[in-house]
């Protein structure tokens, strides 16, 4: 039984309620967060609060009073609950108005602010890293705005249903001809010594493990093109991978249907993935 975190009370999870009236339930209205949690420390935990910060901001949705003391909050959650490796979710939604209205609440509803923990052991030892992933690619039929984090998740979860059904791991997302992101993680290939990835914009999330990946690579004097790319350049690529709070730097071995490379993990992606380990258990808190 886990215990969470629901407006201020730390409860066990079969305690913790939510009005049938919440904007988040009737109307996919809210942000949410996916932090890692390694050796029972948050990892990139201060770019995952900056971006929610500004998923908030962009929504125009009320700052929860606990909003300065969410470090404080993840910890305990990761202390109540043992938390070795694992992830914590966090969810903000606009509250729950008196009834359902298409006009956002008064300020005198609060937000409703969620966090729980997922425990799971070996989270960085994943056995798909030393396989690698296999995508396909779908069209991108979500909304718009995709660097906000929304809990608008019905099409990525569509798009997971649609690679399993052709027994894969993840979709790659087509828009306009050029990829633009998988169901959950950023997209990349490796041309030659060249890393490259997606420019950000509205079309993509803006990833706390990209962000912190391209630094790293930049830093090891590895070459990084922010830029769209296309299905069958990936498929001619000599490496491609995602990156994600979740599964950090994933290979990705088969596109389509087609080998990527060799059909293995690229070392480009190994390298980055264990640098990004290496650096991201250094800085956790
Ligand atoms: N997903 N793109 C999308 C659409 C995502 O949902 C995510 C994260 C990412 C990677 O962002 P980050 O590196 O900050 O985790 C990119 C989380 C893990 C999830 O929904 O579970």
């Amino acid at each position: 039984m886990r215990t969470v975190y629901l407006n201020g009370d730390y409860l066990p999870e079969n305690e913790a309620r939510v009005s049938i009236f919440d904007r988040g339930f009737l109307m996919a209205d809210g942000v949410y967060e996916v932090t890692s949690v390694l050796d029972g420390k948050l990892i990139d935990f201060a770019g995952h609060a900056k971006r929610l910060a500004r998923s908030l901001s962009e929504l125009d949705m009320q700052t929860p009073d606990c909003m300065d003391d969410l470090l404080n909050i993840h910890r305990e959650l990761v202390r109540a609950n043992d938390i070795t490796d694992g992830m914590i979710y966090l969810q903000i939604t606009r509250g729950a108005a008196a009834d359902r209205d298409f006009a956002y609440p008064s300020a005198d509803v609060k937000p409703t602010v969620v966090l729980f923990t997922q425990n799971k052991p070996g989270l960085a030892d994943s056995p798909a890293a030393k396989t690698g992933i296999k995508v396909i690619s779908i069209a991108d039929q979500r909304r718009a705005r995709r660097d906000i984090k929304t809990v608008q998740l019905q099409f990525p979860s569509m798009g997971k249903m649609m690679a399993k059904a052709a027994g894969c791991d993840d979709a790659w997302m087509v828009e306009d001809g050029h990829v633009t992101e998988g169901t959950s993680n950023n997209a990349y290939i490796v041309k030659g010594n060249k890393i490259i990835t997606r420019h950000l914009g509205n079309e993509i999330l803006h990833g706390i493990t990209r962000a912190a990946v391209l630094r790293f690579a930049r830093e090891a004097q590895m070459e990084v093109e922010e830029r769209s790319f296309t299905i069958a350049e990936a498929q001619d690529a000599d490496e491609a991978f995602i990156t994600s709070a979740s599964t950090f730097v994933m290979p990705v071995v088969e596109i389509d249907g087609a080998a990527v490379g060799s059909g293995k993990p690229g070392d480009i992606a190994a390298r980055l993935r264990e640098i990004y380990l290496d650096e991201s258990r250094k800085m956790a808190i």
